[in-house]
């Protein structure tokens, strides 16, 4: 059996994310895990909330909460949101947990160990009134390149450049907007990743598989040279610098930077899976020298995200020395827009996994964002393309041909399978047309071309109504009743096969349809290899309940008023 090891990027704490950061990654990695896990893959799915760093001090501190408090709030809403919508980790950790701790700090000493750590002196801003040195989104100020007022220490959000704390002009503490500032000097620890030019180079190079997003993001940094950084910042919250135990002379107000803790938090959780006693030997899916050397760990992100797993994630496990596992396939995503523009919980464009909720079952959602996956390009949600999906594709072609043939079943031979009549030749047109698809389909999940893949599926559920047109059982059974009941038969078990394929990104209607039949989801949801045994599935007799209709179509007055609520303009 194979084991795939599988992450999504860890959102982070600070809030309940909208669709795009959905899509971006723990979807996809849902949608991969699922079908592997339907191919009879052991596998392990993985994420955690990312905790730490000034996002999550600045909105505790918005909150009027401690940052303690409102990391263990934030985390459960953010749990919930992802069980309602089907995202099937096996664990939903915390970067804040005590294994992320040690093992933060494991990864530091031997780094230091290994030369690739050093003490550095910075120049910072100090705040007088604070008492404190502030990292750089605690500082405030105008923008050197375009005198935007309320630029941040780290970037302009006017004009997009990126900056150094100590470039802005009229500095002020975001904290107390104190302006009584200065420079001072202070240590940092700097992780000295220019040593490992060569060794991530060759470890890219020996990935030729990657998508070319992720490569070509690869590529550059790795052609622009890696540089030296700081991997330490002057905050309360996060993992303390220690050494031996004790805290670091001269570190005691500061931890580790946030992008350094958070992908070890990926191993961490593997730890806190086990802990929690869900599974057994989380050694086994990182360590070559415990059994990993079979896993296959693939990783799902936003493009944002790759070049901290595709250089400096990889910079900490290579240059520990030590035998990690590292990541084989590295999905990357393009930007989900909301009509084109940024989704903005502060100016209310865009719709939160909350919220999404609130208006409709997760499917509806799971479908359209997969099926329009922003793999190729960045690409604009808008109401109106949800709503014409949804209707087309899940109403009209699937949910359709689930009431009908039951329906008809129902009021012409009861509700159970009916025996009589033979598959003839429109049957055997029917399985070679699927079998070919199902191929096409099953190739592109596994090369995890969403897109591709949900077109594919899409095809697969036509070609069933096709056949029901040429089949046409209610014709049929005024002159041939045997006729008809062969092809009610082929439709019922179309339905259970449409529950299987679909059920990686369509869940919880792939359970209501298996319940039709009151199968068990696990059994009749394996991966079908053969069009041909998929038809004879149910045998004869094989009784069912009628379904409740599957989707409901969006209606054009609830597309204005969410345009309305959700600002899409
Ligand atoms: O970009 C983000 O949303 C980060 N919180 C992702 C972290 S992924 C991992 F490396 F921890
Ligand atoms: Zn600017």
């Amino acid at each position: 059996m194979p084991r795939i090891l599988i992450t999504s990027a860890l959102p982070y704490i600070n809030g309940i994310k909208h669709l795009g950061n959905l899509v971006g990654s723990m979807l996809p990695a849902d949608v991969y895990a699922r079908f592997e896990r339907a191919r009879g893959a052991d596998v392990l799915f993985l994420c955690a909330t990312d905790e730490h760093g000034t996002p999550a001090e600045l909105a505790a501190r918005a909150a009027g909460q401690t940052v303690e408090h409102y990391c263990a709030e934030q985390h459960e809403i953010q749990k919930k949101a992802c069980e309602e919508f089907g995202l099937s980790f096996d664990h939903f950790g915390r970067s804040s947990n005590p294994q992320n701790e040690r093992l933060t700090q494991h990864f530091a000493a031997v780094l230091e160990k290994n030369g690739l750590i050093e003490e550095r002196v910075d120049r910072q801003i100090y705040s007088i009134d604070d008492q404190r040195f502030l990292p750089d989104r605690y500082v405030e100020g105008t923008c050197p390149h375009c005198g935007y007022e309320k630029a941040r220490g780290d970037q302009c959000d006017n004009c997009g450049q990126l900056l150094d704390p100590i470039e802005l002009k009229d500095p002020y503490s975001s904290i107390s907007g104190s302006k009584n500032l200065e420079v001072r000097v202070t240590k940092h620890l700097y992780l000295l990743q220019s040593k490992l030019q060569n060794a991530i180079a060759d470890w890219v190079a020996s990935k030729p598989g990657w998508p070319q997003l992720t490569k070509s993001i690869a590529g550059k940094w790795i052609k622009e040279g890696l540089q030296d950084r700081s991997i330490t910042r002057d905050l309360y919250w996060g993992v303390p610098v220690e050494a031996n135990g004790k805290p670091r002379p001269g570190f005691e107000a500061k931890v580790f930077y946030v992008w350094f803790d958070a992908p070890i938090e990926y191993i961490a959780c593997t730890e806190e899976w086990e802990a929690a006693g869900k599974g057994a030997n989380w050694r086994s899916w990182w360590r070559l020298d415990d059994g990993a050397d079979d896993v296959r760990y693939v990783q799902f992100m936003g493009k944002d995200n790759v070049a901290f797993h595709t250089v400096s994630f990889p910079v900490t496990l290579l240059g520990s020395g030590e035998p990690w596992k590292t990541v084989d396939a590295l999905k990357s995503l393009n930007w989900l827009t909301w009509y084109g523009g940024k989704f903005s919980t502060s100016q209310n464009r865009g719709i939160f996994m909350d919220q999404a909720l609130g208006l409709l079952p997760a499917d509806y959602w799971r479908w359209h964002l997969m099926a329009n996956a922003p793999e190729s390009d960045d690409t604009s949600f808008t109401l109106e393309h949800f709503a014409s999906v949804v209707n087309k594709d899940l109403a009209d072609v699937l949910g359709n041909f689930v009431n009908r043939i039951t329906r008809f079943c129902a009021s012409k031979f009861g509700q159970e399978v009916p025996a009589a009549g033979d598959y003839g030749e429109t049957e055997e047109k029917l399985i070679a047309d699927l079998d070919a698809k199902i191929a096409a389909y099953t190739a592109a999940l596994e090369a995890m071309e969403f897109r591709k893949a949900f077109a594919e599926l899409r095809g697969i559920w036509v070609a069933g109504n096709e056949y029901l047109q040429i089949a046409a059982p209610w014709t049929a059974f005024k002159t041939d009743p045997d006729r008809a009941a062969a092809g009610v038969r082929a439709g019922l078990n179309l339905i259970v096969l449409f529950a299987a394929l679909s059920s990686p990104v369509i869940p919880h209607t792939a359970e209501k349809m298996f319940a039709i039949f009151g199968l068990d989801p696990k059994e009749a949801g394996r991966w079908p290899s053969s069009a041909r045994d998929a038809l004879s599935f149910l045998k004869p007799g094989h009784t069912f309940e009628l379904p409740e209709v599957l989707f409901k179509k969006i209606e054009d007055e609830q597309v204005v008023e969410w345009r309305e609520k959700f600002g899409a303009e």
